[in-house]
């Protein structure tokens, strides 16, 4: 059942290029120049008309939440809030009727979340939903609604949930980007184009394995971890934090690099790793200084970086490569190898990696 793997975990990370397929299927049609979803297509007016985009979800989806805002305001030039479903429920929010609420959810069944959609459908919002489990009580909550179709997620860390949730919401945002004209045509089926080489560039990614083990081995009994990330992988940071602490439980942070100065860098010695996503893209020098601020202070530095950087690598303990894409994509593979750092340091210390303590795969109460 495991198809060969120690673990669920792993598994489903390897799944990860053909689930990406899974959820493209039908919907990228890059011959055609289009997207169809046939949930948005039914509902495209609503979402040109968005004063502003609200998400609501918990954990993984929450980070995948935090991605899509980046991607939807620079596709679509709608105001994202990306909302904690816990927070949003009991907080008396302002929902106003041009506001479309997209509520993210791996399992369906999430109790917070499901609160959240249904205080907002009083509210009159219309509410649309990205779940992965076909028929869970989200799917039926909402309005209209669009399927990520990873497959099954067993273990607890959720791993191709994730970048498949990413997936679904770039190709949303590009349909509504298209659709209102906030997006330039060549830049549109560029998009397209890179998307649908993503699969490949994942299993790319996932070469890498061998480099992170040897990495984990290292890193495998720091109390503490540090993640940094700015722009669109500022919330693979935060993911990648959260898959540390939850199945190998060591402490660990995510930031937005910037706001290391801001009194987390307080934190940094020799004895502390900081996992730093830093692919050539837009204020890669922000994030080599940052880089640099780390160095200067001993911490010990492993990279995320673009196939054959050499800036980075010149500074870092350790580097990670991934192949290169465009800003907006980066997270679907900058998530790969921090899975797989995840995975290893929890094998290592022989933590239940599928069913980690204190946690269950759907949070269905509050
Ligand atoms: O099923 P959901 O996507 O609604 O679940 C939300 C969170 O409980 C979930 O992502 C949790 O944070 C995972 N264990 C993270 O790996």
């Amino acid at each position: 059942e495991k198809g060969g793997f120690d673990h669920f975990m792993l598994k489903e990370i390897y799944e990860q290029p053909n689930a990406i397929k899974d959820t493209f299927r039908g919907r990228l049609r890059v011959a055609e120049g289009i997207v169809k979803i046939s949930g948005v297509e039914d509902n495209l007016q609503k979402f040109m008309n968005a004063d502003r985009i609200l998400i609501i979800a918990c954990g993984t989806s929450w980070h995948a939440g935090l991605v899509a805002e980046y991607i939807f305001e620079e596709f679509a030039r709608i105001p994202v809030e990306v909302e904690y479903a816990s927070e949003f429920r009991y907080r008396n929010p302002v929902i106003r009727p041009n506001d479309v609420v997209i509520a993210i959810s791996q399992s369906g069944e999430t109790a917070d979340t499901l609160a959240a959609i249904k205080l907002a459908k009083e509210s009159g919002a219309f509410v649309f939903g990205v779940c992965n489990v076909v028929g869970s009580s989200i799917s039926r909550e909402t309005h209209s609604g669009a399927y990520t179709h990873a497959g099954p997620e067993i273990g607890v860390a959720s791993t191709k949930a994730f970048t498949t949730q990413i997936t679904l919401l770039t190709l949303m945002a590009l349909r509504i980007a298209r659709a209102k004209g906030t997006m330039a045509r060549a830049d549109y089926y560029r998009y397209l184009q890179e998307l649908e080489l993503v699969p490949d560039l994942v299993a790319e990614a996932l070469k890498s394995n061998d480099n992170v083990q040897a990495i984990a081995a290292i890193y495998k009994d720091a109390p503490n971890c540090i993640y940094l990330g700015r722009g669109y992988n500022y919330p693979v940071a935060l993911e990648g934090a959260l898959k540390l602490k939850e199945i190998s439980y060591i402490h660990a942070e995510g930031y937005p690099a910037a706001e290391m100065k801001h009194g987390p860098i307080a934190l940094i010695d020799e004895r502390m790793p900081v996992v730093v996503i830093a692919p050539k893209q837009e204020h890669y020098d922000k994030i080599v200084s940052n880089i640099q601020e780390i160095k200067a202070r001993s911490g010990k530095i492993i990279a995320v970086v673009t196939k054959g950087d050499t800036q980075v690598k010149a500074l870092a303990d350790h580097v990670i490569e991934i192949p290169e894409t465009s800003d907006a994509l980066s997270p679907l593979l900058a998530t790969i190898p921090l899975q797989l750092l995840s995975y290893h340091i929890a094998v290592m210390r022989n933590c239940n990696v599928d069913q980690p303590r204190n946690l269950a795969k759907s949070v269905t109460v509050e």
